[in-house]
């Protein structure tokens, strides 16, 4: 008899067809969000689940897991799990490093640009019938070109976004709880500043950085007020890392000029206060998503998956086993 593991979400046929040559499967190929309560009912006789990043996993939920072995996010992020709980029930957990770098920093870019050259607002104006003709001073952005852009990580992503740069000939300055190596701020041509310095001098703010209590609103009130008042700020990262209530307000005001999002406080829920305003450029969480690297990443925690459960290392254990 195969081991029986659960695909929590809709994933790829090819990735269903790997997992079935080693395991009993059983998916959501419907794609309905599943409540903690039906999630433990529905893991209470599997060894194994790829899971996503709305799925939490702590210590009551692994209590009424007792089979549970490993568990194998669809994401580079894993702060839905809190690995301590996962060490101590004995249950590895997995994450995808690696194979979004490049498409979630091109989504970064796209971010940029549709934020300093005003594309959403414009767009909508577009499809209202609004356009009337040809204006001088019509949807006046800024120019990214030549500009600073200052980076909050210089991870993987944060180095894809960075190198990115170079073809705008842009300078780029970057803050981290580390300096990164010589080579790697060579191949970037990107200086390390402090995290004033960085908020004080980027015409662009991005963020890169995982999300944890240490960066929980990294980016609040007080961040926003040292920004210039001609800055946009991005973040293609973790929602909680920017404080919403504070960004909302600052772009209401003029603190800052415009916001490019792709991750909220609370997704799926939007705080309202988004939607009534022109200077933001807003995405549902689709850094990642390429067709060619959602596959890739629902792939590799199949991967992770298959090696926990046949006696092999996975590759991106992240809990000690
Ligand atoms: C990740 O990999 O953490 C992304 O946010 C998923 O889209």
């Amino acid at each position: 008899m195969k081991p029986k593991v659960l695909v929590t979400r809709e994933v790829f046929d090819e990735v269903l067809e790997y997992l079935s040559q080693y395991f009993d499967v059983t998916s959501n190929q419907s794609d309905i969000p599943m409540n903690p309560e039906t999630l433990a009912t529905k893991l209470s006789d599997k060894l194994g689940a790829i899971i996503t990043l709305s799925d939490r996993i702590d210590e009551a939920f692994l209590a009424r897991c007792p089979d549970l072995k490993a568990v194998c996010n669809i994401a580079v992020g894993y702060n839905n799990i809190d690995l301590e709980a996962c060490t101590k029930a004995k249950v590895m957990a997995t994450n995808t490093p690696g194979v979004l770098d490049d498409t979630t920093g091109d989504f970064t870019w796209a971010l940029i640009l549709a934020t300093a050259r005003r594309l959403t607002e414009a767009e909508t104006y577009l499809r209202k019938g609004q356009w009337d003709g040809w204006k001088l001073k019509q949807f006046l952005g800024m120019d990214v070109h030549h500009a600073t852009l200052g980076i909050f990580g210089l991870g993987r992503i944060g180095q894809v976004v960075a190198r990115r740069a170079i073809g705008f000939e842009m300078k780029v300055i970057y803050h981290d709880v580390r300096r990164a190596a010589p080579e790697i701020e060579q191949a970037c041509r990107a200086s390390f500043v402090n995290k004033d310095e960085l908020l004080g001098q980027a015409d662009i703010v991005t963020i890169h950085v995982p999300y944890s209590s240490a960066t929980h609103h990294l980016v609040g009130k007080e961040e926003l007020k040292r920004m210039k008042p001609t800055s946009i700020l991005i973040n293609a990262s973790r929602g909680g890392i920017v404080d919403d209530t504070a960004l909302i307000e600052a772009l209401r005001k003029g603190t800052i000029a415009g916001a490019g999002l792709d991750v909220f406080e609370n997704e799926p829920k939007l705080n309202p206060g988004f939607l009534e305003l022109k200077n933001v450029a807003l995405a549902p969480h689709i850094a990642s998503s390429s067709k060619a690297t959602r596959l890739k990443m629902a792939m590799l925690a199949a991967q992770n998956l298959v090696a926990a459960l046949t006696g092999e290392k996975p590759p991106n254990l992240l809990n000690p086993f």
